[in-house]
């Protein structure tokens, strides 16, 4: 048996580690105005280290109009008011550090707010100007420039193009509130290599990179239309030489920031947000770049014996070609929460939640949470770093019915009101049984909590063995005890049920098929769900053995 963290020896902490992911706004609201905070989440930091993860990932708390949740930044370098002030977020480091948590910010470089100072000017000074040459902006097509440059469509919905009142056009991905910085001026360069330092001097740990992927163009003239290649709502691109996204030249970016995280002792982390081609992934965390980076075709991998087992050998392989550790991930703020998602009927639209034939789709939950479980265990025992999304370690659903009134997404009104967007992943975490917000602040909630998860409050689970809070840190806590040196060995490859061993002598077992499934020979440590009576796997459970 091998003991805790042979990868935290060596000092490189994040290739074993469990990161979670805290979206600010829906975390632990302090102040009582019914949205997350910095204070908040201070105040809860115990209950995270009680479950036993090794950091935290927070998601942007900059000064920011919220067109998009945050991720419209009009100031790198200072805190949102609604979420608190730089003092609290130094109480937060400073209180994460004392409990040995860990602690990544998020940094958005593909886009600024329009409000931010650099895009008012701007907008002031004009076609052909200096503060232009930070953005992209472009003229029309046809004889008064009123068509925009390119068809390219925006990720939320419409145009990718805004025009403005002199005539001109500007690049956002994303809402028309978030304008595309030009990658290629070495003002935008220096400016944010200054951000990572202004965070890094603050003894932050690392760095989750917002749209890692986007952040080099090519708008050389003529530019290309794309039709429907141009954007994919997942940020899943399959296109070659595409000219917005996955570029060969964004990866210069990240052998400049790893000279400056290296710069700092212990050197600091980045973690990639990049939706490539599958294979394209491993080339963001090559030696001289960044350090991990999200593997997305995990967590879009159906609940189903043979994909789960095809992504684990080329995830693995991915990494293990440039030496990098994989980084597993079912669920974060943007997607379908995974106790949901693995109980969706196939041909379920997600964005509308209605088969083809308009009608509402019942969702087994039971069925969701079982397979959710036992995924959370599978993750759990592979090699590698894994994050948690916020509320996944209490079996929270993602939540259909919101109040149309009450949606906040862009996804929503971009849509046209036909795509419902995010916020059902983004409901505020529920704490204690009861109260307005059930524990999450003094107020009522920014989007209101279903009922049933009073049944499923942090404070209900705690002392609850058979709850998946308790799953999560008894996994948490074997987890470290049987830390391995990052390989695994199969026994067992379907059809119905897939087994590895890790080189500790822990095993892990899942079946995903229908009938019962024998269990090899040994201890049973933990299961995510309870075994038959003859002491076999039941279907969807998941069992780690020794
Ligand atoms: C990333 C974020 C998402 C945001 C988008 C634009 O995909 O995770 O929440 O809307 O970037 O910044």
């Amino acid at each position: 048996m091998i003991d805790a963290g042979m990868a935290n020896q060596r000092g490189q902490w994040w290739r074993d580690a469990v990161i979670y992911q805290v979206y600010v706004r829906s975390f632990s609201d302090g102040t009582g105005d019914g949205v997350g905070d910095l204070p908040g989440i201070t105040r809860r930091l115990t209950q995270l280290a009680d479950l036993g993860v090794d950091a935290i990932w927070l998601t942007p708390f900059y000064p920011s109009p919220m067109a998009d949740g945050g991720y419209d930044v009009a100031d790198y370098r200072d805190v949102e008011p609604q979420f608190g002030t730089l003092a609290d977020f130094d109480d937060l480091i400073a209180r994460a550090h004392q409990l040995g948590l860990r602690v990544i910010v998020d940094i958005v470089p593909n886009h600024t707010s329009d409000r931010h100072a650099w895009f008012q000017a701007a907008l002031a000074a004009g076609p052909g100007s200096p503060e232009r040459a930070r953005y992209l902006f472009r003229d029309g097509r046809g004889p008064d420039g009123a068509q925009p440059p390119a068809d390219w469509m925006s990720n939320f919905g419409g145009p990718a193009w805004t025009r403005v009142a002199d005539g001109q056009w500007y690049l956002h991905l994303f809402t028309p509130e978030q304008p595309d910085l030009d990658w290629s001026h070495p003002q935008v360069r220096a400016e944010f290599e200054a951000i990572l330092r202004f965070w890094l001097d603050r003894e932050v740990d690392g760095f989750r990179i917002d749209v890692a992927h986007g952040l080099s163009k090519n708008l050389v003239e003529p530019l290309t239309d794309l039709g429907a290649a141009s954007v994919d709502k997942n940020l899943r691109y399959g296109l070659d030489d595409h000219p917005l996204w996955d570029r060969d030249d964004v990866h210069e970016i990240y052998r400049d920031w790893r000279k400056i995280l290296d710069e700092y002792s212990p050197p600091r982390i980045a973690v990639a947000e990049a939706w490539v081609a599958p294979g394209r992934l491993g080339r963001y965390v090559r030696g001289d770049e960044l350090h991990q980076a999200f593997n997305f075709q995990f967590l879009l991998t159906p609940w189903e014996c043979g994909a789960f087992t095809e992504v684990i050998d080329e995830s693995l392989a991915e990494s293990a070609e440039v030496g990098a550790a994989t980084t597993w991930v079912l669920s974060n703020h943007d997607v379908i929460r995974h106790a949901t998602r693995y109980a969706l009927p196939m041909q379920v639209d997600a964005a509308q939640w209605l088969l083809s034939d308009g009608t509402q789709p019942t969702i087994d939950a039971a069925l969701g949470l079982r397979r959710a479980r036992a995924a959370t265990l599978l993750m759990m025992a592979l090699p590698g770093s894994a994050y948690v999304y916020q509320g996944e370690e209490l079996g929270l659903f993602e939540v259909p019915d919101l109040p149309r009134e009450l949606l906040q997404d862009p996804t929503w009104h971009r849509s046209g009101h036909h795509d419902k967007g995010r916020d059902g992943c983004r409901v505020p975490i529920p704490w204690e049984p009861d109260g307005p917000s059930l524990g999450f602040g003094p107020g009522a909630p920014w989007l209101p909590q279903p009922q049933q998860w009073s049944a499923i409050s942090h404070a209900r689970q705690v002392d609850d063995p058979s709850s998946t809070l308790r799953l999560y840190s008894e996994a948490l806590r074997l987890r470290r005890q049987f830390a391995g040196d990052g390989s695994l060995r199969w026994i067992e490859k379907g059809p119905h049920v897939l087994a590895f061993q890790r080189e500790s002598g822990l095993a892990c077992v899942v079946n995903f098929g229908p009938d019962d499934a024998a269990l090899p020979a040994g201890e049973v440590l933990v299961a995510s769900g309870p075994l038959t009576g003859a002491g076999r796997l039941p279907a969807d459970t998941a069992a780690w053995i020794v």
